[in-house]
Parts: C-alpha cells; sequence; structure tokens
C-alpha cells in the first residue's frame, strides 16, 4: 500500500486515483476548483465516465478529496501530476496548470522520498521543468534544497467512454525516469496490475487472453515522446483509410473490405482503421498540434503529422460536397444530424467532428437539427451554434431535407427506419460513419451514400423550394 495524491481530478486524473484506491492504495485527489470537490465528496462525478461511479463507491474508503495542497502533498509517495494541457494560441500546449501545480507540490513536499509523476500530456523536456519548478518552490519555501524527490513521465494511454477499463487492463504501462528508486516505486505501485493480481470488480471481469502487462522503463523524454507518437500513430491511421475511402469511393471500391484486406496484414492491423467522419476528442487534435510546434521549435518539419491533420479536415467538407451534390443549395434545406459527442458512449463535444461539420452546414445557410443519445444537455449549456435539438427519432427526423449520421451510436441502427422514412422531406441519408445497414435503407426507399462504400436507392425529383 502507498500513499499516493492526485492532482486534477479530470478525466485522466479521476479515474488514476479511483483504480489506485481500489487497488489498495491511499489515494487523496486535490483540485484546485473547489466546487468540484465538493461535488465529489458528495458522490457527484463532474462528467460522465462508464464505470467510474460505481468504482469511486467501491474505492471510497481509501479515496479523500481536497482543495488543499496542505492536505494532500505531505506524506504522500507518489504525486500524480494530471491537470488540463489545452492547446494555447500557437499549437504548443499551455503548460500554466502544469506550472500551478508543480509549484504547489514543491511548497507542500514531505521529508521522506516523494515521486512527481508527469501523467498530463506534455512536450518532451517537460519533465525537467516540472523538477525546476518544485525544486524552486521549495527552495522558495523553505530555503534549503528539497530532501528527495524524482519527477517520472508516465503517460496515459486511456480512451474515454473505456477509461476504467482501460487502466485495469492496458496493453503497456510506460514510465520514464532517471532516477532508479522512482522506477521501482512506479514498478510497486502498479504491481497488481501488472501481474494481474487483483480481484475485477464485478462490472469489469478480466478479458480472458489477458496475460502480465509489459513496464516499459525509459528515459524521461523517450517515456513522453511515446505518447505523442503513439496518438499521432493512431490518428494517421484514420487519416490514411479517409484517404483511401475518397479513392475507393471513386473507383467503385467498398473501403471496408479494402480496411479488412489491409488490416489481416499483423504488421498493420485492423483497428483504427475504420473509414469516416475523422478523429476528434480531447487528445488527438491537441496532441497532433503540439508536435507540430515541437518540429517547429526543434526544426524538425512533421510532414506526416500536418498531412494527417489536413485530411481530417477534409474529411468533414466531404460530407457537405456529397449533400451539395444530392440537394444542389444547402441553404434553407433543414439536416438532421444524428451524433454530436466526439465518439458513441460519451458526453463529451470538445473537437467533435459533428460539431464541425455542423459550424460548415451553417455556415451553407442549412438550418440544423441535432440528436444525441447522451450529449444534448451538455450541448445545449456548451455549444454556441445557433443548432435546433430533436429529443427522439420523429423531432430530429420531421421535415427533414436529409439526415447526416456524425457519431455511430449503436442505437442509431436500431431506429424504426422503414416507418420514420415517411416523416422525411427528401429520404436522404449521409452515413458519415458507415454504421447503419445501407441495404436495408435502400430497400426502405432511401438514398443512401456511406463514406467510401457504394450508394443505395435513387432520390425522385427533388421537391421544389425548401422547407
Ligand atoms: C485517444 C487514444 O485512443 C487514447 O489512447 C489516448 O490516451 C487519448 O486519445 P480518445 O480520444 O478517448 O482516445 O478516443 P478514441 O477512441 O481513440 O477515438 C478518437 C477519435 O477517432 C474519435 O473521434 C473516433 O470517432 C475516431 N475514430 C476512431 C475513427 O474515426 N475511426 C476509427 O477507426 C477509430
Amino acid at each position: 500500500m502507498q500513499r499516493v495524491t492526485v492532482v486534477g481530478a479530470g478525466y485522466v486524473g479521476l479515474t488514476t486515483g479511483a483504480v489506485l484506491a481500489y487497488l489498495g492504495h491511499r489515494v487523496t485527489v486535490v483540485d484546485v476548483d473547489k466546487a468540484k470537490v465538493e461535488g465529489l465528496k458528495a458522490g457527484r462525478l463532474p462528467f460522465f465516465e462508464p464505470y467510474l461511479e460505481e468504482l469511486v463507491g467501491l474505492a471510497q474508503d481509501r479515496l479523500a478529496f481536497t482543495h488543499r495542497y496542505e492536505e494532500a502533498i505531505p506524506g504522500a509517495e507518489v504525486v500524480f501530476l494530471a491537470v488540463g494541457t489545452p492547446a494555447g494560441a500557437d499549437g504548443s500546449p499551455d503548460l500554466s496548470q502544469v506550472r500551478a501545480a508543480a509549484e504547489g507540490i514543491g511548497r507542500h513536499l514531505g521529508p521522506g522520498f516523494t515521486v512527481v509523476v508527469n501523467k498530463s500530456t506534455v512536450p518532451v523536456g517537460s519533465g525537467n521543468y516540472v523538477e525546476a519548478l518544485v525544486r524552486r518552490a521549495y527552495r522558495e519555501a523553505y530555503g534549503e534544497e528539497p530532501l528527495a524527490f524524482a519527477v517520472a513521465s508516465n503517460p496515459e494511454f486511456l480512451r474515454e467512454g473505456q477509461a476504467v477499463y482501460d487502466s485495469f487492463y492496458p496493453d503497456r504501462i510506460v514510465v520514464g525516469a532517471e532516477d532508479k528508486r522512482a522506477l521501482e516505486v512506479l514498478r510497486e505501485l502498479y504491481e497488481p496490475i501488472l501481474e494481474q493480481s487483483f480481484v475485477p470488480p464485478p462490472f469489469l471481469p478480466r478479458p480472458e487472453r489477458m496475460g502480465a502487462v509489459p513496464f516499459i522503463t525509459t528515459d524521461t523524454a523517450s517515456a513522453e515522446l511515446i505518447k505523442y507518437g503513439a496518438n499521432a500513430f493512431l490518428a494517421m491511421k484514420i487519416s490514411f483509410i479517409n484517404e483511401l475511402a475518397g479513392l475507393a469511393e471513386r473507383v467503385g471500391a467498398d473501403i471496408r473490405e479494402v480496411a479488412r484486406g489491409i488490416g489481416l496484414d499483423s504488421r498493420i492491423g485492423h483497428r483504427f482503421l475504420g473509414a469516416g467522419l475523422g478523429w476528434g476528442g480531447s487528445c488527438f487534435p491537441k496532441d497532433t498540434l503540439a508536435l507540430l510546434a515541437m518540429g517547429r521549435e526543434y526544426g524538425v518539419p512533421m510532414l506526416l503529422v500536418a498531412a494527417t491533420r489536413e485530411v481530417n479536415a477534409l474529411q468533414r467538407q466531404r460530407v457537405v460536397e456529397k449533400l451539395l451534390g444530392e440537394l444542389k443549395t444547402l441553404k434553407g434545406r433543414t439536416i438532421a444530424l444524428l451524433g454530436l459527442a466526439f465518439k458513441p458512449h460519451t458526453d463529451d463535444l470538445r473537437e467533435s467532428p459533428a460539431l464541425e461539420l455542423a459550424a460548415s452546414l451553417l455556415e451553407r445557410g442549412a438550418f440544423v437539427r441535432a440528436h444525441d443519445p447522451m450529449a444534448l444537455p451538455r450541448a445545449r449549456r456548451e455549444v454556441a451554434l445557433p443548432l435546433e435539438y430533436g429529443e427522439g427519432p420523429e423531432e430530429v427526423l420531421r421535415d427533414a431535407d436529409a439526415v447526416v449520421l456524425a457519431t455511430d451510436w449503436p442505437e442509431y441502427r436500431t431506429w424504426p427506419w422503414e416507418s420514420l422514412k415517411a416523416l422525411m422531406r427528401i429520404p436522404l441519408v449521409v452515413d458519415a460513419r458507415n454504421h447503419l445497414d445501407r441495404d436495408r435503407l435502400g430497400a426502405a426507399g432511401y438514398r443512401y451514400l456511406g463514406v467510401g462504400v457504394p450508394a443505395r436507392g435513387v432520390l425522385e425529383a427533388l421537391p421544389n423550394g425548401c422547407s
């Protein structure tokens, strides 16, 4: 059992804290947002993440929340930095929260050996930066050098919507540190996960073929670069298949078959070859931008990363072009938009491809009526675009000139498409995630367009005028 503090009660911080507490460690989560901390003390999570609330409940005896560094830092053996690093004006991450947290840690560092672990995604070299900030803050507070602390980098690979699962059953754990003791402390901390020796929570059984988890120890800079490399590579894989999907459409191929044929090569792998509307979310956009900024800073052109981003932006425009191809003009058209979250099973709207698409449609004079099984309340609060909202299938599709599926929520597959058709002004479906059953929709009388797949159905003459 170790005493652990996590600075930052966001997705990464809360998940890490709850998982470590479940494994038997004593965890304090500190966040400067008092309202958030009060909510957490009362059992309210600041966001939705599957199983996290249940896990916090199971681990509550070993999990404390505070907004005071002086309660959280002294005596902690491991302090995780899990604060936000949003993109700054020039694309490089804004490190002001990292700085404030490192200084808060330095001012309250106890006498025992403490490992300060960077879990926030930070540019290469941030290990040094954090170490210097902690040291300076300590010196300023006490007039002497801190006794014993070391900095490590421990990048997080968890996916939103699967954060708890990914934390218990990761593909690998990466730790970068120059100090051998720091590596040992972290190996011990993660031992139950590395050896898969913990009793799984009832709601997340261990996957059948789960073996021991590789523990990768490196220098700090390599660990920091692994995180960026992994995210940029995954984004590149998606952009690659999206680019190929454009060609598949022209030559009459089916990109899903192409992806299967490519992905069965074990050197390539089938995951993240889903063609669609492109990637979004809180990581890929920010991390690829940060890599470009690092490339500029160190004079290394990041050509593939730049192209990965360009292809991604074009992918939204392709949907607009498809609508224009069918509807001729978008002015005055009502477009039903299915899905607002950046991917299913979350209400996170950050850098959502659906919202970028909505903005383009609005710019072209369309009305956009959006639906999302989970994100509507958040969209109503946070989205500045003049969207209309539809709560259910009938409300969103009524009198629509087209429907665009932007987020692949499973429930869209089971909508009664046959009976819904009569509600639409024009039965046009642009399935920007290749998610619906195109044969079924074609048979039901819709004109169906996917991404890199042959179309189905034909439209009769467009009705005159617009709704
Ligand atoms: C990602 C990484 O997967 C995770 O390891 C890292 O720690 C954080 O960033 P996340 O942003 O939660 O996780 O979402 P992910 O499931 O990776 O999806 C990212 C985006 O790619 C979504 O918009 C999704 O719709 C899109 N995507 C994914 C595709 O368009 N096609 C695919 O085949 C896979």
